[in-house]
């Protein structure tokens, strides 16, 4: 169970199918799939069991998100053959879901957390890890540990922030201390992870056993790997991110809409750039890319 130390953090939108297989070209040594509605995968939604590992993925955690106990277990016993441990979500900050209780709103009650794992636990046979942020609006990580002590877990990942902060300010790095030194199971970092150091940081400083890698790695899959491409490269790479992209969403034009938010970062500082924003919206086919891609110099 997640074998290695730096691998793809689950991210809606970005963590697919394409995404995951890019990242582990590049030296992701696991990954993990975008957050998934546990009342999605009970409801046998067929998008929702798009969002799944597929067949030829190694090394991959499926993450599942709710606040309802009965349907988180459901769904997590439903998922466990796709992949090779089952994350649960405890951070998501977006409005729709804490609202209905679930990510990050479940820091606000650490007790139905930690009732949520247990019942997890004792329905699936994988390895089961949670991933927490640092609390909902102030940091709450004391309480939040004291509750997760007393379940089974493989591992927690930290992404130290509150949901208040959502993306921004620093991520409080120096929580982990105070994680590592209150749990044995395996700690996972997130949190500002955009070059080398960052990851250097989080094993020599923090002692963590993995760090995950989110914002950074999209458009730029060579952090897993420490490379810095050229542009040649990266034109090379986008457009076979982009062809993944059409093979697997099958409908060429809303997996060329799909991909605009890759392209963006792939050509970010590239003299041309400012063109290719710009003309984003007209984009249809993968053509379509391919001329665009003239206009970097
Ligand atoms: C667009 C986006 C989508 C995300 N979706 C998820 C998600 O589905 N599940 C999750 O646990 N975290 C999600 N996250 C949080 C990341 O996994 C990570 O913890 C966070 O971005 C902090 O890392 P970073 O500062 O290195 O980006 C998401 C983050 C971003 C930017």
């Amino acid at each position: 169970m997640l074998n290695g130390k730096v691998g793809l953090a689950p991210m809606a939108d970005y963590s697919d199918y394409p995404f995951r297989k890019i990242c582990s070209k590049f030296g992701a040594e696991f990954t993990f799939t975008e957050m998934i509605s546990s009342e999605g995968i009970v409801r046998n939604n067929s998008r929702t069991y798009e969002m799944l590992p597929q067949d030829d993925e190694k090394n991959i955690g499926v993450q599942i998100f709710g606040s309802n106990i009965q349907v988180m277990v459901e769904s997590a016993r439903k998922v466990q053959q796709y992949g090779d441990w089952i994350d649960i979500n405890a951070g998501c900050p977006v409005s729709k879901v804490v609202r209905r209780g679930a990510g990050s709103a479940l820091l606000l009650d650490p007790d139905k957390l930690a009732h949520m794992i247990r019942e997890i636990r004792k329905s699936v046979s994988k390895p089961l890890g949670v991933k927490v942020r640092i609390g909902y609006e102030k940091d709450n990580m004391q309480q939040i540990m004291e509750s997760l002590k007393k379940v089974d877990l493989d591992y927690i990942i930290v992404h130290p922030r509150t949901r208040e902060q959502l993306y921004s300010g620093k991520a409080y790095r120096e929580i982990l201390s105070y994680v590592r030194a209150n749990t044995q199971v395996m700690l996972g970092a997130s949190g500002d992870i955009f070059t080398r150091q960052d990851i250097e940081e989080c094993f020599n400083k923090y002692k963590v056993d993995f760090v995950i890698v989110a914002r950074g790695a999209i458009g730029n899959p060579w952090i897993f790997c420490d490379r810095i491409p050229s542009h040649d490269e990266i034109k090379t790479v986008l457009l076979e991110h982009l062809r993944m992209n059409i093979s697997f969403y099958k409908i060429e034009s809303m997996a060329v809409r799909m991909f605009t938010k890759f392209l963006v970062r792939y050509v970010n500082g590239m003299q041309g750039a400012r063109e290719i924003r710009r003309h984003l919206n007209d984009l249809k086919s993968y053509s379509d890319v391919e001329n665009l891609l003239t206009m970097l110099r």
